[in-house]
C-alpha cells in the first residue's frame, strides 16, 4: 500500500503548493517604505531639470512650444504660429512640420533652429511648463500621464532619449539644463528606491 499512499501524499503536496502560490499571487504587494529624507533631495534635482526651459518648453499643455530662458527675458509662444498639430502627433501641422526647420543637429547660428533626431512636441498630459514641483512629481508617477512608464523606464528614457539629450547640448547661446543626463538618470533611480516621495 506504500505506492498509492505516496501518490496521494504527493498529490496533496502539489495541491498545497498551488494553493500557497495562488495566495501569494492574490496578496497585495507590501507597501514600499518611503524614505522622505533621502528621496526628496533627489526629486528636487529631477525637478530642477524637468522644469528647466530646455525641457519644459517642449512639455506644454496647449499645443504651442515656448521660447524661454535667459535668452528670452519674457517667455513667449514659439514664433511662426507653430503648433503640435491637429492630428495630435506633436510633429506639427501639414505644411509646417517641426522638421521643416528643426533638423537632426543644431543650427550653428545664434537663434537658428536647434536640432535633434525626430524633433516634436510632447503630448499635452506630460505638461511641465508653469507647473509646480508637486504637480510634476505626481504626474511623473502616474502611468496615465507619463506614457505608461515605470520609474525605471522614465530613468532610462532620460538617459537614452535623443530629445532629452538635446537639453544638455542645446546649441549656441542657449543655457543647458542643470547637471547631465547620467546624473538625472541616477537621481531618478535614487528617488524611486526611496519610495518616490513628492513635496
Ligand atoms: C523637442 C521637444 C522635447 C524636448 C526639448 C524635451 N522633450 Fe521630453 N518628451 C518629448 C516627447 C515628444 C515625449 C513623448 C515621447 C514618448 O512618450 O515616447 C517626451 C517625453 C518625455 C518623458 C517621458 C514622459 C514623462 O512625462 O515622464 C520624459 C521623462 C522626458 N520627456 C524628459 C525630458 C527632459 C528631462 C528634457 C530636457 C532635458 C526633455 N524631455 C526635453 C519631447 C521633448
Ligand atoms: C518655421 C520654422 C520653425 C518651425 C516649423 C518650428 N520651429 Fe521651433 N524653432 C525655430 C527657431 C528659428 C528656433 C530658435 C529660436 C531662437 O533661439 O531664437 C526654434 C526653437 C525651438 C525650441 C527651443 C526653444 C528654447 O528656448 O529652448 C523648441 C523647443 C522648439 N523650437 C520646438 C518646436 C516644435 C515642437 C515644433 C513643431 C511642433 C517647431 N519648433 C517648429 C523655428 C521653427
Amino acid at each position: 500500500m506504500r505506492g498509492p499512499a505516496l501518490v496521494a501524499a504527493s498529490i496533496m503536496l502539489v495541491v498545497a503548493a498551488a494553493a500557497i502560490a495562488h495566495s501569494q499571487e492574490t496578496q497585495p504587494a507590501p507597501a514600499l517604505a518611503v524614505d522622505t529624507a533621502t528621496g526628496l533631495p533627489e526629486w528636487e534635482k529631477v525637478y530642477a531639470v524637468f522644469s528647466h526651459p530646455r525641457c519644459a518648453n517642449c512639455h506644454v499643455d496647449d499645443n504651442r512650444p515656448r521660447w524661454s530662458g535667459p535668452e528670452f527675458p519674457m517667455a513667449k509662444v514659439h514664433g511662426f504660429n507653430v503648433q503640435g498639430g491637429a492630428d495630435g502627433s506633436g510633429f506639427g501641422n501639414p505644411g509646417l512640420r517641426c522638421t521643416t526647420c528643426h533638423f537632426a543637429t543644431n543650427s550653428p547660428m545664434r537663434h537658428g533652429p536647434p536640432g535633434a533626431e525626430s524633433w516634436h512636441l510632447a503630448p499635452p498630459e506630460m505638461v511641465w511648463f508653469g507647473k509646480s514641483s508637486a504637480e510634476i512629481c505626481a504626474q511623473t508617477k502616474d502611468p496615465e500621464r507619463n506614457g505608461d512608464r515605470t520609474l525605471e523606464e522614465i530613468a532610462t528614457h532620460v538617459r537614452d532619449d535623443g530629445l532629452v539629450g538635446w537639453g544638455w547640448d542645446p546649441g549656441p547661446g542657449r543655457q543647458p539644463a542643470p547637471g547631465s543626463a547620467e546624473q538625472t538618470f541616477l537621481a531618478i533611480q535614487r528617488w524611486a528606491a526611496a519610495g518616490a516621495p513628492c513635496p
